[in-house]
């Protein structure tokens, strides 16, 4: 059953160009070429996006763009604009004010027709994709193709999974820019296509479109969920498959922006981690050693969400809520670093000239102004994000926030942050970079010594943590759930 558009625009020539192309991408048409006409339609039918140009006559794009949100508000609209002006003239409609109705992507023309084809997948569910795929039995041939290597997403051939029928195309790189397409969307999947290569041809690595990335995110995703209920898996293998997803995700979201659709992704993402530190009693072993766990080969956004969530898991306070709120915090901790000049993100802050340094400071208010605008992210998230290098004593910045002034969560990320470093920097094990922390008196004074407290207990299996009877008395949150 393939997904039904809506195209509404003035141009019969662009219909049928649109028209055309989504028809071979497998989504079932409807066109019409005026406002009325429009609504007529959507009255009649249900369909998964409508795209609307706002220079229709007989109603006007922002007639039916009203008509919408009264009847329909979830319907996704792409809104095709015959030109920026339309946008700038103030007359019209501001594109934040376009933003409020419905689910709303805003095109100009001229563009390709192919972009629409990304736009779409972007609003689309594992089910949908599923639902749109052409699929044929067996496997089409393998083909060479040039392409540049900045437009391709690359995975270990042994993190790569599959549904029945391949969701996107798969390729394998011969040399630089260039590639064999070696499974092809809506193909049935070939274990042994894989094995081949990786058995004979020792290939390490397979590559997808970046286009496609969200898919992969979206089935890798999926997967995880099952796996993480499963009781005989190992923690390291969970571990592992959300690491894959959440790597892959940061790259979407860097690259994408904050659109709704990617923090919706996110918070899916989250779901699976908060899963993961709830509900598996040996993670602590994973996250202590070093041979079933090679903090090199993770990204340390990924790791900052790890231990992070892992020290709220210790907390009395703990909940579903906070977890998830502080994992998605952590994914996007240092996202204002993409506002600073490249030259100074392989830089280490002690190697900064004092400049450089008062730039690199203010990379977390540079993270919120980026997701600010996202009504999807919730205060607390920001929060999160602002005070992530504020210390307990302090000494932190941007606002040299001192004590209880600092959000608890805030401080936790602040700890799991110094705490990766103190590790990858180092290259050293969890445990050594433990104690490495606790030893030095300046940087203990970072934290609330609660924080600390729980810290080590990530490392302690928990059949052998007794529970106080009392805490310390330097967190609020704490003592409300503990008297
Ligand atoms: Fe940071
Ligand atoms: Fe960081």
């Amino acid at each position: 059953m393939a997904l039904k558009i809506l195209i509404a625009d003035p141009s019969d020539k662009w219909i049928e160009s649109a028209s055309n192309f989504l028809k071979s991408e497998s989504y079932e048409i409807t066109s019409v070429s005026n406002g009325k006409d429009a609504q007529l339609a959507l009255y009649n039918d249900k369909f998964f996006a409508v795209i609307l140009n706002f220079d229709l006559q007989n109603h006007s794009g922002l007639q039916v763009l009203k008509f919408i949100q009264r009847n329909s508000p979830s319907q996704r609209v792409i809104v095709v604009l015959e030109s920026q002006s339309i946008i700038d003239e103030e007359e019209r409609t501001s594109e934040d004010q376009l933003k409020k109705y419905a689910m709303v992507e805003i095109l100009v023309k001229p563009f390709e027709v192919r972009s629409l084809k990304s736009v779409l997948e972007g609003h689309q569910s594992l089910g949908d994709y599923m639902k749109n795929i052409k699929t044929r039995e067996g496997q089409s041939d393998e083909v060479e193709v040039e392409n540049s290597d900045d437009d391709f997403t690359k995975v270990r051939i042994d993190d790569f999974y599959s549904s029945k029928a391949v969701l996107f195309d798969v390729f394998i790189k011969l040399k630089s820019n260039k590639y064999i397409k070696i499974l092809h969307a809506g193909d049935t999947f070939s274990k042994d296509r894989i094995d081949k290569y990786r058995n004979e041809k020792n290939v390490e690595h397979l590559y997808f479109h970046n286009l496609d990335r969200r898919k992969f995110i979206q089935y890798h995703n999926k997967l995880a969920t099952k796996l993480i209920d499963n009781k005989n898996i190992p923690a390291a293998a969970k571990v592992k498959m959300i690491r894959n997803v959440a790597d892959k995700y940061i790259q979407e979201a860097y690259t994408q922006g904050m659109k709704p659709q990617v923090v919706d992704q996110g918070k899916e993402v989250c779901e699976n981690i908060y899963n993961l530190v709830e509900n598996d009693k040996s993670l602590f072993k994973v996250l202590k050693s070093y041979e079933e766990f090679d903090p090199t080969a993770f990204t340390h956004a990924f790791l900052v969400t790890l231990f992070s969530t892992a020290i709220i898991k210790q907390f009395d306070w703990q909940s579903k809520t906070t977890i998830e709120a502080t994992a998605l915090a952590c994914l996007f901790h240092d996202i204002g670093k993409m506002k600073l000049p490249k030259e100074l993100l392989n830089k280490r802050p002690i190697d900064m000239t004092d400049d450089e340094y008062a730039l690199y400071i203010t990379h977390p208010q540079l993270g919120v102004e980026i997701i600010e605008e996202n009504r999807m992210i919730n205060n607390s998230v920001k929060q999160i994000i602002l005070q992530h290098h504020e210390n307990y004593d302090g000494t932190g910045f941007p606002f040299k926030k001192k004590g209880t002034s600092i959000l608890t969560l805030a401080n936790i990320v602040c700890l799991a942050n110094d705490f990766v470093h103190t590790m990858i920097d180092g290259e050293i094990d969890p445990p050594t970079a433990l104690k490495k922390i606790l030893i030095d008196r300046d940087q203990v004074s970072k934290y609330n010594s609660m924080i600390i407290e729980n810290f080590i207990k990530v490392f302690v299996d928990p059949a052998k943590i007794v529970k106080e009877t009392s805490l310390p008395s330097n967190s609020k949150i704490v003592n409300k759930k503990a008297s």
